[in-house]
């Protein structure tokens, strides 16, 4: 099949290589010329463990290639996919859909024969009907239809994600577009994902109500903690203990400094403005949206507690910046909130991430200091704090560590260390809900 990607952003990037690797012949999409210029010459904008081999091998293969108009492609897709941004428009926290609207004008205009206009990005319900409009007003004659397909990727994990998905959700009543949807994801069929064909509104939800629920899963497990740390209690096992009920499930019970990325703190709000002006709002999520955002700041008082000397002039290291490992991706980490709160207290920050230095320069302050390694970072530190869970860090050479460190303190925001381990050798430790000193650890 022939497929048009349009948007080459984080999802689009992803999906149309992994279709592409399928089998499909796919064009990816974007205006930005420098964008396409540099994944001509194979070099990938996002860091995404795999992603680099794949595109090599598929644009190697003929079956993958990049552009900056999407004319041609689009004549000839069967497809096309609209994978553009949809940021959290400014003021209201509504989903802005300008670059929507306007990729689904330009394909009603040089769309030819039967084409399926598939959302991919994450839309407000009611986006595929309104994308219905906007095509039947820019060309009358055009024979398409739109259908809803969210993504779950998560970043770090895209490549199996996409191949080894829980499900693929398609939103349509088309049978026509329904026959060429199931053809397009047929190569799944193989792994036994099952694909579920709802009405469309239904899928647009589906993908906001997933990440509510996995943002409100994180929410609820990171107030359990701080109950642990006040009452006595160990949260990770609190999470194994509730975790193993097959109703609650496992997965998603890390507590840890808040959610953050690209998805959760956009989607939380876009799906409350929606529900808001439905006259049925998410009161829940209105809550976990709070929560979260309070314990981001939280978590700054939290390494200043931990301190032994006064702030004004201390050092903290910061180890792991992004919003998660394995990806280079800032955006609304909590590293933000943490390093901000510490330098408006007069601390001087030190910092290191395997792969996110250059997004933190754009977003952390500049008195931020950037160094080589784990070690350097630690050099002279009166604190270090642990902010995302490279695996980088889940074995650093704690002997070592002491050497450098000013201070032997750590707070591991991530409870990625047994407490005992650091306790043992003189640490002073404080990780998330497990800090109660009856406790034994583990
Ligand atoms: C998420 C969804 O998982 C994915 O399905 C959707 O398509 C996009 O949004 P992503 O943002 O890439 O994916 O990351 P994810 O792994 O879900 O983590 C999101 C945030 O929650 C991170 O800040 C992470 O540290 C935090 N988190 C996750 C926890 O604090 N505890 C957990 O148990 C899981």
């Amino acid at each position: 099949m022939r497929v048009a990607m349009i948007g080459t952003g984080y999802v689009g990037l992803v999906s149309g290589t992994c279709f592409s690797d399928f089998g499909h012949h796919v064009t990816c999409i974007d205006k930005d010329v420098g964008k396409i210029e540099r994944l001509n010459r194979g070099e990938i904008p996002i860091y995404e463990p795999g992603l680099d081999d794949l595109v090599r091998r598929n644009v190697e293969a003929g079956r993958l290639d990049f552009a900056t108009d999407l004319t041609q492609a689009v004549k000839e897709a069967e497809v096309v996919f609209i994978a553009v941004g949809t940021p959290s428009r400014r003021g209201d926290g509504h989903a802005d859909l300008s670059y929507v609207h306007a990729a689904a004008r330009e394909i009603a205009q040089v769309a030819e024969g039967f084409t399926v206009v598939v959302t991919k990005s994450t839309v407000p319900v009611g986006t595929g009907t309104d994308l219905e409009h906007i095509i039947r007003e820019a060309a009358p004659e055009a024979d398409i239809a739109v259908v809803s397909n969210p993504e779950f990727l998560r970043e770090g994990a895209a490549i199996e994600d996409f191949k080894r998905p829980d499900r693929v959700v398609i939103g349509t009543t088309d049978p026509r577009a329904r026959e060429v949807m199931a053809a397009l994801y047929r190569p799944l069929s193989l792994n036994a994902a099952p694909i579920l064909f709802t009405e469309r509104n239904t899928s647009e939800l589906i993908k906001y109500a997933s990440n509510a629920f996995l943002a409100m899963k994180i929410t609820f497990i990171n107030e359990m903690a701080d109950l642990c740390e006040k009452v006595g209690g160990n949260v990770q096992e609190v999470a194994r203990g509730i975790g193993l009920d097959g109703r609650i499930g496992s997965k998603f019970l890390h507590a840890g400094p808040g959610y953050g990325g690209s998805c959760f703190p956009k989607d939380t709000l876009a799906l409350m403005r929606t529900a808001q002006e439905a006259g049925s709002p998410v009161r829940l999520i209105e809550t976990v949206t709070t929560v979260n955002e309070t314990r981001k700041a939280a978590m700054g008082r939290k390494v200043l507690e931990a301190l032994d000397v006064p702030p004004r002039g201390a050092t903290v290291a910061v180890l792991g910046l992004t919003f998660k490992p394995n990806t280079d991706d800032m955006r609304d980490s909590p590293a933000i909130n943490i390093v901000q709160s510490l330098v408006d207290r007069g601390v001087t920050v030190r910092a290191y991430d395997p792969e996110g230095m250059h997004e933190a320069r754009k977003v952390l302050p500049p008195s931020v200091i950037y160094t080589s390694g784990a070690y350097e970072c630690a050099e002279g530190a009166d604190c270090l704090v642990i902010v995302t869970e490279w695996d980088a860090f889940r074995a650093l050479d704690l002997d070592r560590l002491k050497s450098v460190l000013k201070s032997p303190t750590v707070v591991d925001l991530r409870n990625i260390y047994p407490p005992v381990d650091l306790i043992s050798r003189g640490f002073k430790y404080t990780g998330i809900g497990r800090g109660h000193p009856s406790s034994p650890g583990e």
